[in-house]
Formats: structure tokens, sequence, C-alpha cells
């Protein structure tokens, strides 16, 4: 055993005396005694003093006759958690991880396998089949991948993965948060976890630099913030990445818009308008943006920029930036506005911004108003007018000197189209309404909202029934529809009778 993937000279048996005694498997040391079904049989040693071990197996049996079964889980757990980190430890040591990285995950397995019983041999502790069988898949996780979080990153059903702290770890379901029985040993574990994340990517996390965007090796974005910022333990966020993206039959066929707001949106996308997804923080922009992309003929050159890339357009033709942040020394940062700068040297015929949140918008806002028409990006807020104000906001914050009024009419003639998408209480994602910016009046920049979503009432389960409705008011942009070949239906405009 330990052939090639051991390091050479080390020893798991030597390896072990510095290591903490198991307290668990003695059933000593501050943790609760071992419950009579656990299999995890301690095995005295030859000096302990007699008496004590009666002692000590009394105290066991009475505790564990007294435990609830939750009780008795629970501290299977925490001890399965304590052999397993040991046991990682180990063999960490003794793993020459150079090889790892191109072993064959069958050979890896086998090699764990095998060093684990070992030591496990060793420190005299005996597990049952299943128990053995978690421990090895679980040390298999923690020496190739991201440990306890590895079930989660491979469950399809989990669109995020949200740590607060070691012991409390969300997922989202459906839309839907729920707390899950996956834990941390403690914020050391955690730490050691986001750490083997951070350094993949050459960046680092600790107390002078407490926070951290990354993308994980599946495309997953990752973000981390450490104590002491994080008062109660590490918080980690990660936004899973999804090979298959939604595309708009599978959004239609979830409920997320109507076939005719589609067909609307995809003459929209075609005849070049500019396009802005608006929502809040979850609710399924860079999914619609996404989405709306595959309208994008084939033929166009597509510049994509993003802090984190997670899109995934289907044309031939894409340029993919991601922005890069400070290093520890506070050089080497390129931003959005740097990369959209670059960008509008690239002969792009459109140009795609992942979110718009800071001074980029000014670019963004010119690329849009000097003939790189089709663009598109996501905007964080609550309603299309709130979307308006938040451009005005950025504006006014990336210092430009500009009168409100001239503002809003760069914005008012860069920007065609606001989706607006959502996270209703069901944690279904939808698109509840699309507005079109018509022009300015007066002061004022005048929209029409074209296709929104109406709630009629909810289930019994808590269900929300609604229904997307056209609001009656012909497309400003019926003309360029038309004059681009797409002729639009009359009938997609027009409501249906109230219920
Ligand atoms: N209509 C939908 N139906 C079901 N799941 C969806 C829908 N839209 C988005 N999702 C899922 O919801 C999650 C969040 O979507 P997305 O990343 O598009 O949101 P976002 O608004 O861009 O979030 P953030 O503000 O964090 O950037 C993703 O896992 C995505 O697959
Ligand atoms: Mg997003």
């Amino acid at each position: 055993m330990f052939s090639k993937y051991k390091k050479p000279g080390s020893d798991p048996k030597k390896a072990s005396p510095g290591a903490p005694k198991l307290a668990t498997v003695e059933g000593g040391a501050g943790t609760a005694p071992a419950a009579p079904d656990m299999a995890v049989a301690p095995i005295p040693k030859a000096e302990a003093p007699k008496v004590d071990r009666r002692a000590a197996r009394i105290e066991r049996e009475k505790a564990a006759a007294q435990a609830t079964p939750e009780d008795r889980e629970r501290k299977r757990r925490e001890r399965l958690m304590d052999i397993k980190v040991e046991l990682h430890k180990q063999l960490l040591d003794n793993l020459n991880l150079a090889a790892l990285e191109s072993a064959p995950e069958k050979e890896l397995r086998a090699e764990i396998q095998s060093i684990a019983s070992e030591v496990l041999n060793d420190m005299n502790v005996v597990l049952n089949r299943e128990e053995r069988q978690t421990l090895n898949s679980e040390l298999f996780d923690e020496v190739t991948g991201l440990g306890p979080l590895e079930p989660l990153l491979k469950d399809d059903d989990v669109n995020d993965i949200l740590v607060n702290g070691p012991q409390q770890v969300f997922v989202e379901r459906a839309g839907k948060l729920m707390l899950t029985d996956v834990t941390f040993k403690d914020e050391r574990h955690l730490l050691r976890i986001i750490d083997k994340i951070v350094s993949a990517v050459g960046r680092r996390v600790d107390e002078s630099n407490p926070s951290v965007d990354a993308r994980l090796k599946d495309g997953s974005r990752f973000n981390a913030m450490v104590p002491p910022i994080a008062v109660d333990g590490s918080l980690v966020s990660i936004r899973k990445f999804k090979k298959d993206k939604l595309a708009i039959d599978d959004l239609v066929q979830f409920g997320a818009f109507s076939e005719e707001m589609a067909a609307y949106l995809q003459a929209a996308v075609a005849c070049r308008l500019n396009i802005i997804v608006s929502g809040g923080t979850g609710s399924g922009k860079t999914t619609t943006l996404n989405a709306l992309s595959s309208f994008i003929d084939n033929s166009e050159r597509i510049l994509t920029i993003e802090d984190t890339a997670e899109l995934q357009l289907q044309q031939t033709h894409v340029g993919r930036m991601e922005s890069r942040p400070a290093n520890v020394e506070g050089k080497g940062a390129v931003s959005q506005r740097d990369c959209l700068k670059n960008a509008l040297r690239m002969r792009p015929d459109r140009i795609i911004v992942g979110e718009t949140r800071g001074e980029e918008v000014i670019d963004m806002l010119q690329a849009m108003n000097t003939g790189h028409d089709g663009s598109m990006t996501t905007i964080h807020a609550n309603s299309a007018r709130d979307a308006v104000s938040r451009l005005e906001n950025m504006v006014a914050m990336a210092g430009i000197e500009m009168p409100i009024k001239a503002i809003r009419s760069q914005i008012s003639s860069a920007v065609n189209l606001m989706v607006q998408a959502s996270r209703l209480q069901d944690g279904s994602r939808r698109m509840v309404s699309i507005t079109e910016i018509t022009g300015m009046e007066g002061d004022v920049i005048s929209m029409q909202e074209v296709f929104r979503y109406e709630r009629l009432g909810l289930t019994p389960e808590g269900k929300i029934i609604g229904r997307f409705n056209a609001t009656g008011v012909r497309s400003h942009y019926s003309e360029r529809f038309r004059q681009w070949g797409y002729d639009l239906p009359p009938s997609i405009f027009e409501p249906m009778a109230a219920e």
C-alpha cells in the first residue's frame, strides 16, 4: 500500500503519535460517552488502569441509557467527524499530493480505503461497513474536493449553497432556502476548505483581506468572508454553475414567462433593442440574460464582460472577458470598465455586461448610444422605475457632473427595454414585467408596460396562482419590428379578459 501516492519516507504509523488521540473514540475528554449501538467500538489500551476503564464503561452505559435517538445520532456523527479529520490529516501528511492530481479516481479511492483501514486499525477504531463506506467517500471528497460541500455541489437540485459558520449550511432548492445537516468540524476545518478554493485561483483570504470572490473549477461562483468581519464564523456563498443553462423553451415551460412574451423578446433581441434585465438578488437575471442571448444571430461578434464568468453563449463568435480585483499588494486590478473600454476597440456587434453595478455604467450607456445597439446587461433593482433611478445614481456616483435631465435623456435614448425578473414568495422565478422606454416627457423618462404577471390568488399549499397578460398598449417598436421582418400578430398585445 501507499504505492506511488505515498510521500517518500512517510509512514502513517509514525505520523500518528503527534496527532491528538481521538478523545471521542476513547469516549472521554469532553465528549459524551459512546452509545451502545455505536459501531465505533473502543478497544481499551493495555496500559490504562483497570478501575478507570470499568468506571468509564459504567458511565458510558448510564449515559447511553439516557440518550435519546437524536442525541445518539448526533454523537455518532461527531465521532465520525473527529475520526475523519484525524484520518484526513494523516492522509495529507502521507500522500503525495502532486501524484494525486493525475490519479484515476478508482485507484485513488482504493488507496484512500487502504490507508484509512490501516490508520483505523492503528487507532483501534472499528467501524461497521456503512460507516466505513461513508468515511471513505468523505475522505475522498476531503482530499480531492471541497469536503462536506462536495455532495451539495454534486446535487443538481441545489442552486445556491450558503454557509453561515461551521455548523450551519443552507441550500436553495426550487427557490426555497432550507437548512441541511451538513456541518464542518470547526471553523478551522471550514477555513481550510475556503483556503483550498482561493489558493487554487491564486488569491488569499485572511484577517487583513477578509473577503474574496472566486470561480470554482466547475464554474460555480464563490464568495467568502472570514472572521473577524464575519462575526460567527466564515460566511460562504456559492451560486452553482448549471452546465445546461435554462433555455427559452425551458423558461416558458417552467412558467417564467409566456410564449407571447418569448415571441416579443425574440423580435426585440433580433431587432437590436438595448435591453436591461432588472431584478433582486437571485431572481434569475443572469439566467434571463443568457436565455435572451440565444436570439442573437450566429453571425454576430459578441463580447461578454463579467465579474465572474457565468454566461454561456451558444454562438460561435464570442469573446469572453472577466474582470480581476487587485492582488494582495493592491495591484493588477482590471475593472469591468477597463474591459468595456477595451471592448469598444474590438469591433463588437454586441456587448453583454453581466451586471452593471458601478462606473462602467457610463461606458455602457455610451456604447448603447453610439452604434453598439443590441447590447444587454443586468441591474439590481425592484422595478423598471427603480432600475432607471439606479442607473441615474450610478452615473452620479461615477463622478460625472451632468444635470439630471441630461443623464435621463442619455438613459432614455440608450435603453429600449426593461425586463423585470422576480423571485416570488412561493420560490418561483418569473418575468413579472416587460417595459418599454419610449422617450422623455419634460424631465421625466416615459415608459410603457407591455406585459405583466398578474397574481390571481394562492393555493392552499401557498403556491401563487397567476397569469401573464398583455397590458393592451401597442409596442413602441412595432414599426421597427415590421421593418426588420418580425411581424408580430396584434393578438400578442391584446389583454385577456379579467378573471
Ligand atoms: N425561471 C427559473 N426557474 C427555475 N430556476 C431558475 C429560473 N431562473 C433562474 N433559476 C435558477 O435560479 C438561480 C439564480 O439565478 P440567476 O443566477 O440567474 O440569478 P441572478 O438574479 O443573476 O442572481 P445574482 O443576483 O446572485 O447574480 C440559478 O440557480 C438558476 O438556475
Ligand atoms: Mg447574476
